[in-house]
């Protein structure tokens, strides 16, 4: 250490730099910035004697207090540098990268089982010759009823209320109005072969409805095509879809677009007919509604009913989704909880 004539001020720095020495962080080194040279600081404080003493002494003292701020200012900045330095290391110690583990990757969005379930439908349908046909979900009365054989006030309505807009159009209640848009499209004539898959409205909301739901419509029409054909269909269907042997049963029904009507049930893939939870313990699911296209529809269409025979049939997709993941509560489909979502 240089010499110095004003032991103080010696005295102050050795002070001062011990101060600097004994800072094991920067923050305490700033406590000890602002103890010696902040505003108050003692050497400061020292600084501002200078204009009070007599101007024989001022030179040599202020050239002392000087190079004491000097040699304080250049241990700060070396011991700053230090505790940086110090302080990244133990920073990058605490956080050790293990460069060897693979990449976490981005999180991949993945298809609704709704739409996996239609998409698996369509391939199915697709490779027997089916085309895949679609229409408005805000359909008019006549498309929706009047042209399905399904007049105002036929209690048929009241089945499937809907949602209204002002100007009489509503939200279509089943996948039945694209066989009409198909079959009156121009230029369009017999045989005709297709499914048509989309979303349904109906104003029901409980474990087992949702007021908006998946349809998909079946539709076949040409000159030899029978019941028989129907059953045959929807059973090989279902074995396909369900990638086990399945029973079907045709229970009786009535659909106004549609004689003979009838309902299908699958035998409960879960307990294999025996009773169980999913299927009420009747040993059967009922899975679809289906029938002999109406007469009266395919005369509306413009089709020589004494020369054509179809057969059509609306099946829920959410229900097959349901029994083909074993999920237990419908309107967990809507709830668009990523939980749920991310199993598919
Ligand atoms: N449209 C009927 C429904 O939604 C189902 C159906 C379609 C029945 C085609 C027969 C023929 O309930």
């Amino acid at each position: 250490m240089a010499d110095f004539k004003h032991k103080e001020i010696e005295q102050l720095l050795v002070r001062a730099l011990q101060a600097i020495s004994n800072s094991n962080t920067i923050l305490e080194l700033e406590d000890t910035r602002v103890k010696f040279i902040g505003k108050n600081g003692e050497l400061t404080l020292k600084q501002k004697t200078i204009g009070t003493l007599p101007a024989t002494e001022r030179p040599q003292f202020g050239e002392e207090v000087n190079k004491a701020r000097n040699a304080f200012d250049s241990a700060f900045q070396e011991k700053t540098a230090q505790l940086q330095q110090q302080e990244l290391e133990a920073k990058l110690n605490a956080s050790t990268v293990d460069v060897t583990l693979p990449g976490r990757g981005m999180p991949l969005g993945t298809l609704h089982p709704v739409t996996k379930t239609r998409l698996r439908l369509e391939q199915i349908f697709k490779s027997a010759g089916f085309i895949v046909a679609s229409g408005p979900e805000i359909e008019d009365d006549y498309h929706n009823f009047e042209a399905l054989n399904i007049p105002a006030h036929h209690p048929a309505r009241a089945m499937q209320d809907t949602f209204y807009f002002a100007d009489g159009k509503l939200l279509r209640t089943h996948t039945s109005p694209v066989q009409i848009r198909v079959m009156q499209s121009k230029g369009a004539k017999p045989p005709f072969r297709l499914i048509a898959p989309g979303r349904v409205y109906r104003c029901d909301s409980d474990i087992t409805h949702t007021p908006m739901f998946h349809q998909i419509e079946g539709l076949v029409v040409d000159d030899t095509t029978t019941i028989a054909n129907l059953k045959a269909t929807l059973q090989n269907l279902l074995q396909v879809f369900f990638e086990q042997p399945v029973n079907i049963r045709l229970r009786s029904s009535y659909f106004p677009f549609t004689e003979p009507s009838a309902e299908v049930d699958m035998e409960c893939t879960a307990c294999k007919g025996s009773g169980c939870r999913i299927c009420s313990n009747t040993g059967w699911l009922e899975i679809l509604g289906c029938g002999m296209v109406h007469p009266k529809v395919l005369e509306n269409c413009g089709i020589d009913s004494e020369k054509y025979t179809g057969w059509a049939f609306g099946m829920g997709i959410d229900r097959l989704a349901m029994l083909r993941y074993g999920i237990p509560d419908l309107r967990m489909m809507f709830e668009n909880d990523l939980r749920f979502l991310a199993q598919f």
